[in-house]
């Protein structure tokens, strides 16, 4: 079983067929795992670092960058001809100490944002072919998040750091990210008000990622309708950060209703004209973040914690090939 399906219809090549690249979140922790590479290159056609990119770990000391965890991706990357999505620039988690309270003044916090972006995104330029330059910026309420940036900077850290990030690479497509706004409501509103906003103005932003951290009852169709408006504004998106998650121990209705949702989603996404990227957030759930967070829940992934297919594998795979 495990053979004949992934022999005959690898993601990634349904994927070229479907015209939709698929892409996996991808970790250093598990790369020395014999079946996590050898799945990854060969079911994926692009890679998201789950936590290299993010500023502990690619900046832990002021000034002082670690690039060689995401080197090694990159050059997984390489080897098996796969495009790379750079995910974060801009975060209120995961951020050093040395920043989060480190009392900097509004210019030097100016100052330490540009060279980040300046440095790191230089670093990839011609290689990351997608940004995630901010992420998570707004509440559940629609307000403006309290970081570290909205706090030192104002609302105005975002534009900024769009303008940086196009500064150190005119190619890559420069995404704003979030979770939560793949349905209507007051974050979903905006988030699309300022992107529309950022695009009446000028600022570089070139589309936005629907994270899409999903539970099996969602219903898809309201995807649909948030993609088509960012069409409407002449603004992509892109699925970033897809997983499912359903009651542990799954049952096979969980299962089925999962599979639903995956195919649901990848349709939507290969049906809008502005969508042409889908990123699972952990391809297997042997490894996935979603049990650590949500107690209860979890196989969340296509993949089981053997690598076999699951339902969700199939249903993704039938969406692409769907005429
Ligand atoms: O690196 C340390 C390690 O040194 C330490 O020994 C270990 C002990 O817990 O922790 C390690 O750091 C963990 C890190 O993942 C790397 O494994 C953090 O504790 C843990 O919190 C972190 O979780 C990540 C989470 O973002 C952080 O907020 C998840 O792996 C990652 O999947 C998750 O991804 C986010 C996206 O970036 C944004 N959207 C939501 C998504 C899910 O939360």
């Amino acid at each position: 079983m495990l053979v004949a399906v992934l022999a005959s219809g690898c993601l990634r090549h349904v994927g070229a067929s479907g015209g939709v690249t698929i892409g996996a979140a991808a970790s250093t922790a598990y790369l020395g795992e014999a079946r996590y590479a050898e799945v990854l290159g060969r079911e994926f056609a692009m890679l998201t670092p789950e936590n290299e990119l993010k500023w502990d770990a690619v900046h832990p000391t002021q000034g002082s960058y670690r690039f060689g965890p995401t080197d090694a991706l990159v050059a997984y990357a390489d080897q098996h001809g796969m495009q790379v999505r750079g995910h974060t620039l801009v975060w209120h988690q995961q951020n050093p100490s040395w920043l989060t309270a480190g009392g900097f003044t509004p210019a030097e916090l100016a100052a330490i944002l540009d060279d980040h972006i300046a440095v790191v995104v230089g670093h990839y330029a011609d290689r990351i072919v997608q940004w995630d330059v901010v992420n998570e910026a707004f509440e559940e309420s629609g307000a403006l998040r309290s970081t570290v940036w909205s706090n030192g900077l104002g609302p105005g850290y975002i534009d900024r750091a769009f303008r940086a990030a196009r500064a150190a690479d005119g190619e890559a497509e420069l995404f704003y990210n979030d979770f939560n706004i793949e349905r209507a409501g007051p974050k979903a509103d905006a988030v699309f008000a300022m992107v529309s906003s950022m695009r009446r103005r000028g600022v570089p932003i070139d589309g936005v990622g629907f994270q899409a951290h999903l539970t099996a009852d969602f219903p898809a169709n309201e995807l649909v309708a948030q993609m088509a408006r960012y069409e409407a504004i002449g603004v992509d998106v892109a699925i970033t950060e897809l997983d499912v998650r359903v009651p542990v121990p799954a049952s096979d209705a969980s299962r089925q209703a999962q599979a639903k949702v995956f195919g649901d989603v990848l349709a939507a996404c290969r049906r809008a004209a502005n969508c042409d990227t889908l990123v699972v957030w952990g391809f297997t759930d042997r490894h996935s973040w979603v049990p650590s967070v949500f107690s209860g829940l979890g196989a969340a992934t296509p993949l089981d914690e053997e690598y076999r297919p699951k339902p969700a594998y199939d249903a993704m795979v039938a969406a692409l090939q769907r005429t």
